[in-house]
């Protein structure tokens, strides 16, 4: 794994916090379905090539299923110890090194950058996200794609606000939603993730410190002028919710989280 400038701040801790039990925590989340199905979008929009960045890759859950198919894959992400598990699994088959994406190095050229799973929803304002795209622009072979998902308001209404336990290997994993932060930034959302090991009478020792999770919602519109100040042309909007299947079109009503895809201007 090589470092190349690791950003400060709330994600940084978050991430360092929670990698120990990033897996459990995600453990119902299909990735094969879902990049199987992502795949089959890109396909639609011209995929061609079989070298993936994945930015914000974490543990590598994002990428795992495409080295069985053939890809290329070099991850980044802003925590060392979310690689330091992606690492575990994927060896020396993928090249890993710890960059910020708000100033995201040139790894390569690529024709597959994508960010999946809430990561663009951990910037926290339109011009952290305008500086991210920019430099996932700058990894993208000519005819290269970049897809990235965003969470939906429905997530912040019902995740972010409601409280969900997980158990896994004698841990209980609770996440408490916390709702908006603050009177006038009602489009950040924090939760909090409690550890604790759970004895055979159902009581809990708090296992280590909570991570904190601060996430901005960003609406279509934000989206597509950021993309657009980024030299990206937006191809085309997908949509799911909690099953994974993207549908077009969006339905801020139902659908938990919107995909985009996009090439260079
Ligand atoms: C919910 S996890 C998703 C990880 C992985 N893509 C997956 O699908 O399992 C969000 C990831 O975004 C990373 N992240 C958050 N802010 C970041 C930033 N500014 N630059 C790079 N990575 C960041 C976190 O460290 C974390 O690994």
């Amino acid at each position: 794994m090589s470092y190349t400038r690791a950003g400060e701040g709330g994600a940084l801790r978050t991430y360092e916090s929670m990698a120990p039990v990033y897996d459990d925590f995600t453990v119902g989340h299909d990735y094969e379905g879902w990049l199987t199905d992502l795949l089959k979008i890109l396909e639609v929009h011209g995929l061609t090539g079989r070298r993936l960045l994945d930015v914000a890759c974490g543990t590598g859950k994002s990428f795992l299923p495409m080295l069985p198919r053939g890809w290329q894959v070099t991850g980044c992400d802003l925590s060392p110890a979310m690689l330091a598990l992606a690492e575990e699994k994927a060896g020396d088959s993928v090249e890993l090194s710890v960059a910020d994406m708000r100033e995201l190095p040139e790894l390569g050229e690529f024709d597959l950058v994508w960010a999946l799973d809430d990561a663009i929803n951990y910037l926290l304002s339109a011009e952290e996200l305008e500086k991210a795209l920019c430099g996932m622009r700058d990894n993208l072979a000519p005819t290269g794609l970049l897809l990235f998902d965003v969470n939906e308001l429905l997530v912040y209404r019902t995740f972010y606000a409601e409280t969900t336990v997980v158990e896994q290997r004698g841990r209980r994993l609770t996440w408490r939603g916390l709702g908006p932060v603050g009177a006038d930034a009602d489009s950040i959302f924090e939760s909090r993730l409690e550890v604790e090991q759970v004895d055979g009478d159902g009581t809990g020792e708090v296992l280590e410190e909570a991570s904190m999770h601060r996430q901005r919602h960003f609406p279509e519109a934000e989206v597509l002028a950021a993309l657009d100040r980024a030299g990206l042309e937006c191809l085309g909007i997908y949509a799911h919710g909690l099953d994974g299947v993207p549908v077009q079109p969006l339905d801020t009503s139902i659908h938990t989280k919107a995909i985009y895809i996009a090439r260079r201007a």
